[in-house]
């Protein structure tokens, strides 16, 4: 029979197949660094509470470091029958210090083990996608910088609706990202909460220090109740849930660029390389990556759909089906980073096309907004107004012209108070700047929110501030 660290009161030995069905070393084997420093920590606490002695405190963290040596330098062998990263770890010890290893699953099970660990790699993870959040943050300002002055449709319901800076539009991203930065950071405090101690789920009859343990690991608070803490996975849930808002915006992100690159808008060119060909059609410039981000949104949000149906109804404490967090966990993170990061190479490799983007804005009545401010301007009801205009771009249609091509005659029929001024207040460059009010797409409000993202981004990639977080 395999020796198994929780053999003793087993006859037979585990069926092959469930100790392939069971094992989730294949996957959880990345958490290695966080399983041996949580042991580390949990050694010194042993050592300093006398429940074991400094030697064997010294052994056990010896052993933990060489182990951690043997995985990094690939030296280390890896087993269906040992189940798990924590049983892994704690036969290899057994193997190099002897008995005394025994010694290191004092006062902890492996279900506060496995909660502590997922907590370090989580907080360390979304640390890191917080950091690459701001480095897109920063191409998207760049970009909106680089533009300045570019006006193009804005559209609702995906109708031309009114003249825009494309700043202002690229801003609208950089307002998402800024938020889905804002929720990772404010998840932290709900992830930095220490679990170990809580042992299988009442607590332990041994005099531990639990608060020394988090210390020691850099965690603020240390978790209040012990079933709770081995029962809890809402923070995964809650990184998922971020994760998928995140997405929802790189979706609608990849999507206008896929537009925009259509031979129907050909607003931007995306570099070719960041692009693929057809093996049929030679013509063919195809958006994959971005497209591949979007598709990608479909399972980040079946990750979260994952979890939330896993951990549903399940009675406390802990269960094994909560096992199956970690893939949807892990493959989300690996996801969302890629994604941001081909982002940061992609976007600033995009080529603007002023010349289409000019032309789309002098088409489809972008104007007719400001035509109706005109009148109200000259005295005339809003709602008065809305209906003269209309009915201007009702001729104008029948006409095949635009607005600002119809002469002042024609434009007199409609109402006696057009004057010749109404041309500059049709020009889609008056427009735009007169759209001055706060957060709107006038000039100086974009430079305005420019100016004030690069304030805020220097002080997010700060590397003091960066090394205290
Ligand atoms: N591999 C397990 C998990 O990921 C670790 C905890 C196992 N605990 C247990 N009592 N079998 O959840």
């Amino acid at each position: 029979m395999s020796k198994k660290p929780w053999g003793g009161r087993f006859t037979e030995s585990t069926n092959k197949s469930v100790e392939q069905f069971s094992s989730s070393i294949g996957f959880d084997k990345r958490l290695y660094s966080f399983d041996i420093e949580g042991s580390v920590a949990h050694c010194k606490m042993l050592g300093r509470q006398r429940i074991i002695s400094d030697d064997e405190a010294f052994q056990l963290i010896e052993g933990l470091g060489k182990i951690k040596r043997e995985i990094e330098h690939g030296e280390f062998e890896y087993h269906d029958s040992l189940e798990d990263i924590h049983m892994h770890i704690e036969t290899r010890l057994l193997q190099l210090i002897g008995k005394t290893a025994h010694k290191l699953h004092t006062a902890r099970s492996r279900n506060d083990q496995i909660a502590l660990d997922t907590r370090m790699y989580l907080r360390h993870e979304i640390q890191q996608i917080i950091h690459l959040l701001h480095r897109l943050r920063q191409v998207l300002v760049d970009l909106a910088e680089a533009h300045m002055g570019l006006i193009m449709p804005g559209y609702t319901h995906l109708q031309r609706a009114q003249p825009v800076l494309f700043s202002h539009h690229l801003m609208a991203y950089y307002e998402m990202l800024t938020r889905d930065t804002d929720r990772f950071q404010d998840s932290l405090k709900r992830v930095d909460v220490m679990p170990l101690g809580s042992a299988a789920l009442a607590g332990t009859t041994y005099p531990i220090d639990r608060h020394y343990t988090a210390e020691v690991l850099g965690f603020s608070r240390v978790s209040a109740n012990s079933i709770d803490s081995v029962s809890d996975r809402d923070f995964i849930i809650e990184f998922l849930s971020s994760a998928s808002i995140c997405m929802a915006h790189f979706s609608r992100l990849s999507e206008e660029l896929i537009m925009w690159s259509s031979s129907e808008f050909s607003f931007i060119e995306i570099s070719d390389d960041f692009t693929t060909g057809s093996s049929i059609m030679p013509q063919k410039k195809n958006p994959d990556a971005a497209e591949l981000v979007r598709g990608k949104t479909g399972r980040i949000y079946g990750n979260l759909i994952s979890l939330l149906t896993i951990m549903k109804s399940l009675p406390l404490s802990y269960n094994r089906d909560m096992q199956e967090d970690k893939e949807p966990l892990f493959d989300t993170v690996d996801t969302l980073k890629a994604c941001i990061e081909i982002y940061c190479k992609m976007l600033p490799r995009i080529t603007v096309n002023q010349h289409a983007m000019a032309r789309a804005t002098t088409s489809g009545y972008l104007n007719a907004t400001d035509m109706t401010d005109y009148l109200v301007n000259k005295g005339m009801a809003f709602r008065e107004a809305h209906e003269v205009v209309g009915k201007a771009v009702q001729y104008a249609l029948r006409e095949k012209k635009e607005l600002h091509q119809l002469n002042l005659d024609e434009l007199k029929t409609f109402s006696s108070l057009i004057a010749d001024d109404i041309y500059t207040f049709l020009d889609v460059e008056q427009i735009v700047k007169r759209r001055n009010s706060y957060g709107g797409t006038g000039v100086h409000q974009v430079k305005q929110a420019i100016i004030g993202a690069k304030t805020c981004l220097v002080e997010a990639m700060d590397p003091e501030k960066i090394s205290k977080d």
